[in-house]
């Protein structure tokens, strides 16, 4: 997989033009929601380099991200000229980078594709690394490919109109992030005011989180090794995020990933020794931050059972990447169903549920 060229804009015009520009492409497609179609696609479409560019907007939110929303781009750049020169543009969060990524990769056996980010989730997480898919027969990302974006544009000022939700939400995988770096981020990410944002700090903490994520991925691009640090918080918070979903009670990714890291440093507590203390203000973070999400005992084979079939394990094994302390990253461990059914009471415990 290509380095991505991974660009921090202050000015989104010039930027996204000379991304455009060192592109050679014959026709220019530019890939909406709903959403972002309203908000984000006036800010942009004037650009006179854009004036020309054929314009595909597909339903918001996660459950559009499926295989008639795909046939519908692969449509529109077929009808539309779109040859295996042609470049996409992507502007929008996860879903839109997810599924526009994809489009773009199996287009006439793939085309050029950028990302324009609009959410803090896409912007530290999805919209970097080349992971590219749909849902599919009820599973996140069942179907995709990895292949990484010609370049991504952060542009922070969109975060200015996002709600606090998403805020939040993006702002877990950035503590993520801090968490297997260094202490220093950890510790920076822990004392920033969410309540009163300053913009500016959060850009430079975005820059800091991605460049965290990026190194990453250029080490182990297909997820064999290292890159599976990035699943912190992901085993537990993905069958929180299902329970969720099953339940009615759907709640913002971000927030399972935060209610995940409290049950996996938890975890790497028992199992690795990470620090009590570190432990604590963490879990004090997510729940002051995030609130609770409640369960009680008789969901627990339920969460076991998201917990084995998601897709990251092998043979039923369930993995965790668990943590030393800060920034030392221990990958591929298992739990039995005991220590994660104690994981499971420590949670409700310390959450107060
Ligand atoms: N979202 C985790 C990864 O990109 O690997």
């Amino acid at each position: 997989m290509n380095p991505q060229n991974i660009i921090l804009s202050r000015d989104l015009e010039n930027d996204l033009k000379k991304i455009v520009v060192s592109c050679p492409h014959d026709r220019l497609f530019v890939l909406t929601d709903r959403t972002t179609r309203e908000q984000c696609w006036p800010l942009i479409r004037d650009f006179a380099f854009l004036k020309e560019a054929h314009e595909i907007t597909i339903g918001a939110t996660d459950e559009h991200k499926n295989l008639d929303a795909l046939a519908h781009v692969w449509t529109e750049l077929s009808c539309h000229g779109g040859t295996r020169h042609s470049l996409l543009i992507n502007l929008g969060g996860g879903m839109v980078t997810d599924l526009g990524g994809f489009a773009a990769s199996t287009f006439k056996r793939g085309i050029s594709y950028v990302n324009i980010p609009t959410t803090l989730l896409a912007m530290v997480d999805a919209s970097v690394g080349g992971k590219t898919g749909i849902n599919f027969n009820g599973l996140k990302n069942e179907i995709g490919v990895f292949n990484s974006a010609y370049a991504v544009l952060l542009h922070t000022e969109f975060l200015k109109t996002l709600d606090d939700g998403n805020i939040r939400s993006g702002y877990a995988e950035m503590l993520k992030h801090g968490l297997i770096s260094r202490i220093e981020e950890w510790a920076e990410l822990m004392n920033f005011d969410l309540q009163h944002i300053d913009y500016g700090h959060l850009q430079r903490l975005v820059a800091a989180s991605v460049a965290i994520k990026e190194r990453i991925v250029q080490e182990d691009p297909l997820e064999k090794g290292i890159r599976k640090a990035l699943n912190l918080g992901h085993t537990a918070g993905h069958a929180l995020e299902s329970l969720a979903m099953a339940e009615g009670r759907t709640v913002l990714h971000g927030y399972a990933v935060a209610w995940g890291l409290v049950c996996e440093l938890y975890l790497s507590n028992r199992r690795t020794g990470f620090p009590t203390d570190t432990l604590r203000q963490t879990v004090q973070f997510i729940k002051d931050h995030y609130g609770v999400f409640p369960f009680d005992c008789r969901q627990y084979e339920r969460l076991y059972e998201y917990m084995t079939h998601d897709k990251k394990n092998a043979s039923g094994i369930i993995n965790f990447t668990l943590l030393g302390h800060v920034g030392d990253i221990r990958i591929n461990q298992h739990a039995d169903k005991k220590e994660i059914f104690e994981m499971l009471d420590f949670y409700r415990e310390v959450m107060g549920c």
